[in-house]
C-alpha cells in the first residue's frame, strides 16, 4: 500500500527530510526546510518502522545503544513566538502533545493562530482544526493579522476521526485541535466536552502525533475553579501543559509551564492583547509599573523573578475600618490569599501593626501573578504603609521572606533582584540582613525583622 508523503529539502545543505523541522538535522540551520514534490512510500515496505509513542522513530530494532539513538529527532522547532518558545525551553518537540488551557476569553485561540502563521510564514504547512469556529470567522479573525499564508490549512470538523485522513493527506508541520471539550469520537460514550468524550479524543489525538511526529496542541478551557470537565484530568496524558492568564481589564497576558517534560517549567512569557492580536512584552517595566503613582500609600514595588527574568511589579495593599461585629474582610488579587492572611497575623503580633477589625485588600498590579515567598516583604510593606498612612520611599524595592517570628529570611536571586531595579531607575532596597552588595549606584538597607524593615521603610 502506498502513500504519498512529501519531503523537505534544506536550501542551506540540501538534505532531504521526511519532516518539516524548524532546525535541519543535516546541517543545524534554522528555518531552512521548503517542502518539495510528494514522494510514494511504502507503508511497511522496506525501511519503514512505526514510530512507537514519544520515540524518536527507531523502533522496531530492539534495545539500542543509547548513544546511538539520534538526538537531532527530537528536537524543540521554535514556534516562531519568542516569548512562549521562551517558556517552552526552544520551541514544540515533534511527536509531543501540549495542553493550552485557560478561561474563555482570555486568548488561547489568537495565541494559536499566531504560531500557525508564523510556522506558515516560513514555508511550513500547518493544520488548525477548528471546531469550536467555522473557518468562516477563523477568517475574519485572522483579518487583523493580515493575508494568511498559504501553508495555513483550516478543518472545520467536530469530529476527531476526521483527522487521521486529514493528517495523512496535509503531513503539516504543527497541528491545532481547538477545543478538545469541543471535538467528539462517535466511538466514544457522552456528549462532547464530558469527561469520557475529552478522554477519548485526546488519547486519539495523542497517538495520532506520536505516530506523525508531529506536535499537537490541544486548546482547554478551564474556569477559574478548574472544575470543567477536561483539562484537568488531561494533564497526564500530555507531555506539556501551559496556561495562560491574564486579566480580561488589563492588556497583560502571561503564559506558563504547569508540567514540561522537555524543559524548565518557571519561565513566565508575557504578551500584550492588542488590536492586532498578542504581542510580545519587550519592557515590563512600562506595562506594570507605568501608572504607579510615586509617594501614594500602601504601594510597594518587588523585584520579581520568574524563571530566567526579573521584573518589577507593585503590590498594593488598602486597609479600611471593618464593619462592626462582622469579621474582617480580606482579598487578595494576584497574590496569595493564605500568605496574605499569614502575613496580616505577623504585622499584628511581631511588629505590633493594629489589623483587628481591618478590612484588607492586597493586589498585584497590571494582571499579574507573584507566588513566590520573596513578594512576602513588600506585601507587608503595603500593608502596613496603608495602616499607617506613610507611604514608602518612591525609589525603594523590597524583597524577603517573612517567617512566623517575624524574621526577615534570605531568598534566590538577590543579585539578579537588585540589578534590575537599579537598571530601572530605583535607588535603594530593603533586604534580608544576609543580602549580598547591591550593583553601584544602589544602597540595601538590611533588615533583620519585620517590624525593623517597617520603622525603615515607614519613618
Ligand atoms: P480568544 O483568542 O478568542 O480567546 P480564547 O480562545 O481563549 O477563548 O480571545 C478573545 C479576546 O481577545 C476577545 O475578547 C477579543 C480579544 N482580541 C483582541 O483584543 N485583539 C485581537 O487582535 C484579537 C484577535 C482578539
Ligand atoms: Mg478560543
Amino acid at each position: 500500500m502506498g502513500r504519498t508523503r512529501l519531503q523537505h529539502r534544506c536550501s542551506a545543505c540540501q538534505s532531504l527530510s521526511a519532516r518539516w523541522t524548524g532546525r535541519c538535522p543535516g546541517c543545524g540551520e534554522w528555518n531552512t526546510l521548503v517542502a518539495e514534490a510528494p514522494v510514494v512510500t511504502t507503508v511497511g515496505g522496506p525501511g519503514h518502522r512505526r514510530p512507537i509513542p514519544g520515540g524518536a522513530g527507531q523502533a522496531g530494532t530492539g534495545p539500542l545503544p543509547l548513544c546511538e539513538v539520534d538526538p537531532a529527532r527530537s528536537l524543540p522547532m521554535p514556534t516562531g513566538l519568542g516569548e512562549l518558545d521562551r517558556v517552552l525551553g526552544g520551541g514544540l518537540v515533534p511527536g509531543s502533545a501540549t495542553l493550552l488551557g485557560g478561561e474563555p476569553g482570555v486568548g488561547k485561540s489568537t495565541l494559536l493562530l499566531q504560531v500557525l502563521w508564523a510556522l506558515a510564514g516560513t514555508g511550513a504547512r500547518v493544520l488548525l482544526v477548528s471546531a469550536e469556529e467555522s473557518a468562516h470567522q477563523v477568517r475574519l479573525r485572522a483579518e487583523r493579522l493580515g493575508p494568511p499564508p498559504p501553508g495555513l490549512l483550516v478543518l472545520e470538523t467536530t469530529d476527531v476521526t476526521a483527522l487521521p485522513p486529514a493528517l495523512a493527506g496535509a503531513d503539516p508541520a504543527l497541528v491545532v485541535v481547538d477545543s478538545i471539550q469541543a471535538v467528539c469520537d462517535p466511538g466514544a460514550p457522552g456528549i462532547p466536552g464530558s469527561l469520557g468524550q475529552v478522554r477519548a479524543c485526546a488519547d486519539l489525538l495523542v497517538h495520532l502525533a506520536k505516530a506523525h511526529e508531529v506536535p499537537l496542541v490541544l486548546v482547554g478551557h478551564v474556569t477559574k475553579d478548574g472544575t470543567l470537565a477536561g483539562p484537568r484530568t488531561l494533564e497526564h496524558l500530555v507531555d506539556t501543559v501551559l496556561t495562560v492568564e491574564g486579566d480580561r481589564h488589563h492588556a497583560l497576558r502571561t503564559v506558563r509551564a504547569a508540567k514540561h517534560r522537555f524543559g524548565p517549567t518557571g519561565e513566565l512569557g508575557l504578551f500584550e492583547m492588542g488590536d492586532t492580536g498578542l504581542s510580545a512584552v519587550t519592557d515590563p517595566y512600562r506595562l506594570l509599573l507605568g501608572d504607579r503613582r510615586a509617594g501614594a500609600t500602601g504601594s510597594a514595588v518587588l523585584p520579581a523573578v520568574q524563571g530566567q527574568r526579573a521584573l518589577l511589579v507593585e503590590v498594593q495593599a488598602l486597609s479600611a475600618p471593618g464593619v462592626p461585629d462582622s469579621p474582617s474582610r480580606r482579598s487578595a488579587q494576584g497574590v496569595d490569599g493564605g500568605r496574605l492572611a499569614l502575613l496580616l497575623a505577623v504585622l499584628e503580633q511581631r511588629a505590633g501593626v493594629p489589623l483587628a477589625r481591618t478590612d484588607v485588600f492586597a493586589s498585584a498590579v497590571g494582571g499579574i501573578r507573584v507566588a513566590e515567598p520573596a513578594a512576602d516583604l513588600a506585601l507587608a510593606l503595603a500593608v502596613a504603609s496603608s495602616v499607617t498612612d506613610r507611604p514608602l520611599p518612591p525609589d525603594l524595592v523590597a524583597f524577603g521572606e517573612v517567617g512566623l517570628g517575624g524574621e526577615i529570611r534570605q531568598v534566590p536571586h538577590a543579585p539578579r533582584r537588585l540589578a534590575e531595579a537599579a537598571r530601572v531607575g530605583f535607588r535603594r532596597a530593603l533586604v534580608p540582613g544576609a543580602c549580598p552588595d547591591p550593583p553601584a549606584g544602589m544602597a540595601v538597607v538590611r533588615a533583620r525583622t519585620l517590624a525593623q524593615a517597617v520603622a525603615l521603610a515607614t519613618a
